[in-house]
């Protein structure tokens, strides 16, 4: 039975080569080593306060996981997460587990109060749990994007949210500008 937990700690050791091996099975093996050290680097982030994640399993079986680490926008109160990045285990993609575990994130984060959460990715597949295309002017990204059309967000306050106020930091793990 697949089982949602949010909270990744006790796969942390699991984590960089469960990202490589989906990420070099669907986009190539220098990108699954980009994101495998990117996933190390995320690991030394200040956990709770800056990094969240969450994760599917299915007894010992690991089968998706979600990070979402802090954007901080200096002059605007809310807490806002970027999601990213996502992986679902090849042999099970296509089967709901990404909707759900993302779903099931971004509730942890609702009930924590978290306002606001990012992601940068593929509009028709965040679309599905919510997202919708942002302005860099409505949020102003912390690094220049090379894809602003997969620039995303939701709101997770139950109102329409206004516009970030003043430029983003993120975490350093993404303070690269090729990941952007
Ligand atoms: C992208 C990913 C997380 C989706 O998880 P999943 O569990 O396979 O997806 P779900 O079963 O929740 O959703 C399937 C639906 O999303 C669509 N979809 C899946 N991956 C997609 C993608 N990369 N782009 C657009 N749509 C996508 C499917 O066509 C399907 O649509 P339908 O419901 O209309 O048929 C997973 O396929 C994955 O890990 N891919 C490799 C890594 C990656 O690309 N991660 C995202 C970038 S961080």
């Amino acid at each position: 039975m697949i089982e949602l937990s949010f909270g990744y700690k006790n796969q942390s050791s699991r984590l960089p080569d469960f990202f490589y091996d989906v990420f070099s099975a669907s986009v190539g093996g220098e990108e699954g080593r980009a994101i495998q050290s990117l996933i190390r680097e995320l690991l030394k982030t200040e956990p709770d306060q800056d990094l969240q994640g969450c994760v599917a399993t299915d007894g010992g079986d690991l089968l998706g996981c979600i990070m979402f680490s802090r954007l901080t926008f200096d002059q605007d109160p809310r807490r806002v997460f970027l999601m990213s990045p996502v992986a679902v285990r090849t042999d099970r993609q296509q089967g709901g587990i990404g909707q759900k575990l993302i779903t099931f994130g971004l509730d942890q984060l609702r009930a924590q109060g978290v306002g606001f959460a990012i992601t940068y990715g593929d509009p028709s597949y965040y679309g599905k749990t919510g997202f919708l295309p942002i302005s860099e002017a409505f949020a102003q990204p912390p690094m220049p994007l090379s894809q602003p059309i997969g620039w995303l967000g939701q709101s997770l306050s139950g109102s329409q949210a206004d516009p970030m106020v003043g430029p983003s930091r993120c975490v350093s793990a993404f303070d690269r500008p090729d990941l952007w």
